[in-house]
This record gives C-alpha cells, sequence and structure tokens, in this order.
C-alpha cells in the first residue's frame, strides 16, 4: 500500500465503496487533528474516542471499538479510518480486520513514529497478559495518508521517538540518503513530507519483498535486538523511556558489533555513533542493568536453536539477518554504548 499525501485518495475511496466511515480517534489526535482532518475533508465523519495508552492497548480497547460500530449497525462494507499515534493504528487495525471477519480500514498517522513504522506493513494488535503485540494479524490497510502538519503539536520526545526508526530505515537504504539524516539538526522544525514519504518508502519496499517476515524483513529489526531488551529493562525498573530511544541505543550496539564482526568501515560507524550519541544520550540506569537486558536479549522473537541471531550491517545499505552473536560479544558492546 503505498503512502500518499492525497486525502482525495480516501475521500475518492469512500464514494467509491458508498459506505459508512468511522474515525477512530485518541483524545489528543481528536483535540489536536480530528478538526483539521474534516475540513481538509470537507465534511465531517463519526468519530469513536478512545483513551489510549501503551497499557491501554488491550482487547478490551477493541472491545469497545466494536461496540460503537455495533451500536451504530455498522455493516460489512463500513471503513475504519485511524487516525492517530501507532497505539491507535495497531488496535483500530485489529479491531477492523476482526469485526464482522473484517471491514476496510485506512491509517492516517498522526505521530511520527506511527508514519515512518507503525502505520505501513500491515501488523496489527494488541498486548496480552504483559506481552506487547502477543495477539494480532497481519492485514493491509486500503491506504495510509500522511499530513506532516499533524506533526506540529506532537512533542519533541515523541519526535525523536519516530526519528530513531528513520535513522534505522537510511542505514538500511544508502549512503546518500544517510547523510541526509546525519544532516538533521533541528527537530523543531516540522520535518517535511518528502523526507517521511522516502524513509516510509524503505520500509514499504522490504515488505512487498517478504510480506510474512520469512526472512529478508527481518532486516527491519536492525537495532531491535538490543532496543527491545533495553525497553524490557526499563519497564522492569520502573525507568520511563520510548522505544525509539531504545532502539536509538540497540543501533550503537548493532553498529559496534558490525564493526566487529562484519568489518564495518569504523571510522564511518563512530560518526554516525557520534550522531546517535548526541540526540539520544545514554541514561545512567542502563549501565547499572545489564544483566536484564542480556536475559531479555535472550527472549528475542528472532532467536531459534538456543542461539542470539541479529540483524547487522556489512556496509550502510547492506544488512544481513540471522548472524549468531555470543553473549560475551554482545556484553562487550553494552560496556561501549
Ligand atoms: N504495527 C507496527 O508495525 C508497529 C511498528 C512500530 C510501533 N508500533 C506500535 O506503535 C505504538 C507506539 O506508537 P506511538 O509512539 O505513535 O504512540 P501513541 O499512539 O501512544 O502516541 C503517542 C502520544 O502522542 C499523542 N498524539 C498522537 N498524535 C498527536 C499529535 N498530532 N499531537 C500531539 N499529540 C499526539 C497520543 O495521544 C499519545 O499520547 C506501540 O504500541 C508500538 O507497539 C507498531
Amino acid at each position: 500500500v503505498p503512502a500518499t499525501t492525497k486525502f482525495n485518495d480516501l475521500i475518492n475511496l469512500l464514494k467509491d465503496s458508498n459506505a459508512k466511515p468511522y474515525v477512530l480517534c485518541d483524545e489528543n489526535s481528536y483535540t489536536y487533528c480530528y478538526p483539521q482532518f474534516c475540513e481538509i475533508l470537507g465534511f465531517q465523519i463519526h468519530p469513536i474516542i478512545i483513551k489510549v495508552d501503551e497499557s491501554l492497548k488491550n482487547i478490551q480497547s477493541c472491545e469497545s471499538i466494536w461496540h460503537s460500530l455495533m451500536e451504530d449497525r455498522a455493516g460489512k462494507e463500513a471503513i475504519l479510518i485511524n487516525l492517530g499515534g501507532g497505539v491507535i493504528s495497531d488496535i483500530g487495525g485489529f479491531a477492523a480486520a476482526t469485526y464482522k471477519r473484517g471491514i476496510k480500514y485506512v491509517n492516517v498517522p498522526t505521530t511520527l513514529l506511527a508514519m515512518i513504522d507503525a502505520a505501513t506493513g500491515g501488523k496489527t494488535g494488541v498486548n496480552f497478559a504483559h506481552f506487547k503485540n502477543m495477539i494480532g494479524l497481519i492485514q493491509q490497510p486500503e491506504l495510509v495518508i500522511i499530513h506532516a502538519p499533524f506533526l506540529k503539536t506532537l512533542p519533541l520526545q515523541h519526535l525523536k521517538n519516530g526519528f530513531a526508526e528513520m535513522l534505522k530505515h537510511a542505514l538500511l537504504n544508502s549512503h546518500e540518503h544517510l547523510s541526509e539524516i546525519l544532516n538533521v539538526t533541528d527537530f523543531l522544525t516540522p520535518l517535511d513530507e518528502n523526507s517521511i514519504l522516502k524513509s516510509m518508502a524503505i520500509k514499504e519496499h522490504i515488505v512487498t519483498l517478504d510480506p510474512n517476515e520469512n526472512g529478508f524483513r527481518k532486516t527491519l529489526n536492525l537495532g531491535h535486538t538490543v532496543g527491545h531488551a533495553i525497553e524490557y529493562a526499563a519497564l522492569e525498573h520502573n525507568y520511563e523511556m520510548l522505544h525509539g530511544e531504545a532502539v536509538a541505543l540497540g543501533l550503537i550496539a548493532a553498529l559496534k558489533l558490525s564493526v566487529n564482526k562484519l568489518n564495518f568501515n569504523e571510522s564511518k560507524a563512530e560518526t554516525i555513533i557520534q550522531f546517535i550519541r548526541n540526540i539520544y544520550p545514554t541514561p545512567l540506569w542502563v549501565k547499572h542493568h545489564h544483566e536484564t537486558i542480556i536475559n531479555a536479549i535472550w527472549q528475542d522473537k528472532k532467536n531459534s536453536h538456543q542461539q542470539i541471531k541479529m540483524v547487522l550491517l556489512k556496509d550502510v545499505g547492506n544488512a544481513v539477518y540471522d548472524i549468531v552473536c555470543f553473549q560475551e560479544e554482545i556484553a562487550q558492546v553494552l560496556n561501549e554504548i
């Protein structure tokens, strides 16, 4: 599903399918984005508003969406428009894909992380029994619409959150793309639509080649083995940390391992690592919890046969997956992040 900036595509989809649309919002996207959204479309769409928080990304939130749809007698032809961050697109996508065995849905992401990552690729779902994204399915949206002005109200921390994934996409793509990203110095200037679309296209391309993640799609996990483990350690020990902040540290670890194991150019790696450190300084608590982090790495979904398997880089634009990494090798780079 290629992303577009054209709201006309949505208007045409609604016209063609003659369907009643619903817009799923959270309280912030309802306040900051819904009025603009309706103004651009030129008509109002019935909003379904839910509270969001990672802890509310659960089946109860889905139930409330299903109830709202049923109360309004929404039929099989209904279309759900997910206007919000990654929590909204994950829950809304899942609720839509299961309501009456599946209605169409559209993502209109309003956070940078959702634009760059969550809104595309078709992964939907909810957390269950304290595990993230435990229940879900892969179902592609009909459309993904990008409107960069929505980011004007997004707090800086959330811009940085999405920017880590932009950096990851550039590392997976090319030197040219990476140097554009390394030139970003000011997050307060809203990111332009072209650089967002360019970054999204990297994920789209990889997902198209391997939609069900049998192989190449795993490269999108660059930085995520250590990143997820740091995120888990933060949660365990009650430190606040966003996904992107953890992924940024995971990218440092992956770059160092790439130097050690795959001959990635060391000075190139240092330049990138310095850039990452300036934006995402490593919190002090990280060095006190290496054991928790290592234990969490053993739980990573990408491991198999009792081996830790990571995505590393031979060079910028040349990622390899399923690289077996030993615990000692990872412990060593953890000391250096
Ligand atoms: N499906 C996937 O492939 C995929 C990929 C990456 C992340 N995710 C999921 O995405 C979620 C994280 O997404 P997120 O970071 O967007 O979180 P989020 O949806 O919780 O949004 C972050 C915060 O920003 C607020 N917000 C949204 N738009 C705003 C705007 N324009 N102005 C001001 N505030 C606004 C929200 O209300 C929320 O408080 C996680 O649950 C993660 O698992 C999914």
